[in-house]
């Protein structure tokens, strides 16, 4: 997730630096470990990139300033492979004599076997990034071709995985050409100046023209217009439309919040994760490995540390780790794993779910099982950040900047990891399930596109949310997976809107909870699929009876198709189908969107609610 930014123009005042510079700094929400920009200028390509926020690369121009140029790119970084360094900063140049410079957005999952045929080829690099690969290939063949359209075109149908590709040569000034797939890039029609950007955000500044590409689309922008072909080279069309707010919201990409932006962010962040995780042979590549096969293959429990929403995550790992590696999970809450003298030994592995990587709770417990002889494994949001570096082994989730303090994305993001995690264990242990794990894989691929779905249907909650504005508590029951969700659901409304919320496993409910429902209490219920294990849905839909007769107010998440509940509902928000360990990812949408409401019907701050940090770095 990394915002780009392209410019031509004919104007005489040469403003392309400038123009890239305001567009980075609107996208800088995308990601902000390092920024870059390269020029097209009579004197070839001129290039300045720099680690850490935009700051610093301003800073570094207005020291040693660039030529003018009426051609530019620029790339705000939010790390995938390789560090937040100067080195792995875009642009990255190809070609003779480097110039050509090229910007990627995503992740290129087959960089490694394209690298090494470069590199049998003599092609030296100077970074760790796989967007190196992709600036080497085009440069290559601009060399041959002597045309930056086809030389982009003859390269990403080579290409796997994610990406948006920005690419300039310095002989061809005056042409910007740019390619995506699975990744955004919108063009922005100006008089005599053509842009691009991840979103529009980036030149909304200039133009509210816009037009929209397709999957798998070139296209070409010079001062006299912009040209957009299919992958093959035919000519295609992209969708024009002028985009209605302006400037002061293009920081949200149009969302009036960053945790409304985050939530439809969502099926990209799980898309984003599951990108590039098994190579050849179907083995995980973790991104940063200092465990042994071996050593995986002899852990006798898992204990997983973590705090706040990064916890539930982790209550739903164990419920998916334990069924397909038979080993044994513990969720321990990380400001308590220190203080309960856990057990733990260098057969233990621990697993840390963090989105930032510097809660100081979790950190904690991550030295301290260190200290235990505990193998160490980071599951992680935030490239370069402290909790990976003191970790044995890292697994970053691809969710991409989450701004807003109340967590939505990276919550989908680190269930997603936690799954990929669970059936690589599965795998290199051979376990039995290993056919169940290619399954899940295949439905874990159709989460985002079922997500987008989702995020379609949600006018109805919306209404839910301005309807009890005035409620004073609200409960959330679940069952199996469906009772993080529950506890995610509650968290979410306790931080957002200052309602007293509890989420409760739904068996224990006659256990004493059910004391507090009255008359009109709303009870939100996460209901299983109807094809879970164990008659679960049944039970569940008893419980739904349950308080109905009590006169609870039951508002309750199922599935498409799932009639059984709709005699007991006051309400029914329909998920989509999935399996029923991966419901967690589909089923906590609504929760997030009631939370978002409910707290913008209260006239409440949803990105910044009182009294919380989004990363809390005291323990
Ligand atoms: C804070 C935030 C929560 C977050 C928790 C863990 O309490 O308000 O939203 O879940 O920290 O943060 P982490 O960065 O470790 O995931």
């Amino acid at each position: 997730m990394c915002g780009i930014v392209g410019y031509v123009g004919r104007n005489a005042d040469d403003r392309a630096l400038e123009v890239v510079m305001e567009g980075l700094a609107r996208l800088e929400y995308r990601g902000y470990d390092s920024a870059g920009v390269a020029l097209v200028t009579d004197a070839g390509i001129l290039s300045d990139k720099r680690a850490g926020k935009l700051e610093n690369l301003r800073k570094a121009l207005a020291r040693q300033p660039l030529a003018p140029s009426r051609t530019a790119i620029g790339h705000t970084r939010w790390a995938t492979h390789g560090g937040p360094t100067d080195e792995n900063a875009h642009p990255h140049h190809g070609g003779e004599g480097d110039r050509l410079a090229l910007i990627h957005n995503g992740i290129i999952e087959n960089f490694h076997a394209l690298k090494n045929e470069l590199l049998a080829d003599g092609v030296e690099f100077t970074s760790e990034t796989d967007t190196e690969v992709a600036a080497k290939l085009v440069g290559r063949e601009y060399d041959r071709t002597g045309d930056l359209t086809a030389a982009m075109r003859a390269v990403v149908n080579r290409l796997e995985g994610a990406f948006t590709l920005l690419a300039v040569h310095a002989d061809s000034p005056g042409v910007v050409v740019g390619a995506r797939r699975n990744s955004p890039l919108v063009v922005g029609v100006g008089d005599g100046e053509f842009f691009l950007g991840s979103d529009v955000a980036a030149f909304i500044g200039y133009t509210r023209n816009a037009v929209e590409l397709g999957q798998d689309q070139i296209v070409t922008i010079t001062p006299d217009g912009y040209a957009v072909t299919d992958f093959a080279g035919n000519p295609a069309a992209g969708r024009g439309y002028e985009v209605t707010w302006d400037a002061s919201a293009a920081e949200k990409g149009g969302f009036a919040t960053f945790m409304e932006k985050e939530i439809h962010d969502q099926p990209q962040a799980v898309a984003d994760t599951l990108l590039g995780r098994f190579d050849e042979d179907g083995c995980l590549v973790l991104d940063e490995v200092r465990i042994s096969e071996e050593d995986l293959r002899r852990i006798t429990r898992i204990t997983i540390v973590a705090c706040g929403t990064a916890a539930y995550a982790g209550m739903v790992a164990k419920y998916a780790i334990e069924h397909w590696t038979r080993i044994p999970v513990e969720v321990a809450l990380a400001h308590e794993f220190r203080y309960c003298d856990p057990i733990v030994d260098e057969t233990t592995l621990v697993v840390s779910i963090s989105q930032s990587g510097e809660t100081m709770d979790t950190l904690m417990a991550v030295k301290h099982a260190n200290e235990l002889g505990a193998l160490t494994l980071s599951i992680c949001n935030t490239h370069g950040s402290t909790i990976p570096r003191e970790s044995d082994a890292v697994l970053y989730t691809h969710a991409g900047p989450e701004i807003a303090v109340a967590s939505t994305k990276a919550f989908l993001a680190q269930i997603t990891a936690s799954y990929i995690l669970g059936l690589y264990l599965a795998q290199l242990r051979g376990e039995t399930y290993a056919d169940d794990a290619r399954e899940v894989m295949a439905e874990l691929r159709q989460i985002p596109a079922k997500i987008e779905d989702l995020l379609g249907r949600m006018d109805r909650v919306k209404e839910i949310a301005y309807f009890m504005a005035d409620s004073r508590a609200v409960l959330f029951l679940g069952r199996h997976v469906g009772f993080p969700v529950a506890l995610e659901g509650a968290l979410k409304l306790k931080e957002l809107a200052y309602i007293h919320a509890e989420g409760f496993a739904a068996g224990e409910l006659k256990h004493g909870p059910i004391a507090l429902i009255e008359p009109g209490q709303p009870v939100f219920i996460v209901v299983p699929a109807p094809d879970t294990p164990h008659e679960l849905h049944k039970k569940v839909v008893s419980n739904i009876q349950e308080i109905r007769a009590r006169g609870a107010r039951t508002i309750v998440i199922a599935e498409d198709g799932d009639e059984d509940v709709v005699p007991f509902a006051n309400e029914v928000i329909r998920v989509p189908q999935t399996a029923p360990l991966l419901a967690p990812l589909l089923a906590v949408v609504p929760l997030q969107v009631f939370a978002l409401h409910l707290s913008t019907a209260k006239d409440l701050d949803v990105d910044q609610p009182r009294n919380l940090a989004k990363s809390v770095t005291v323990e």
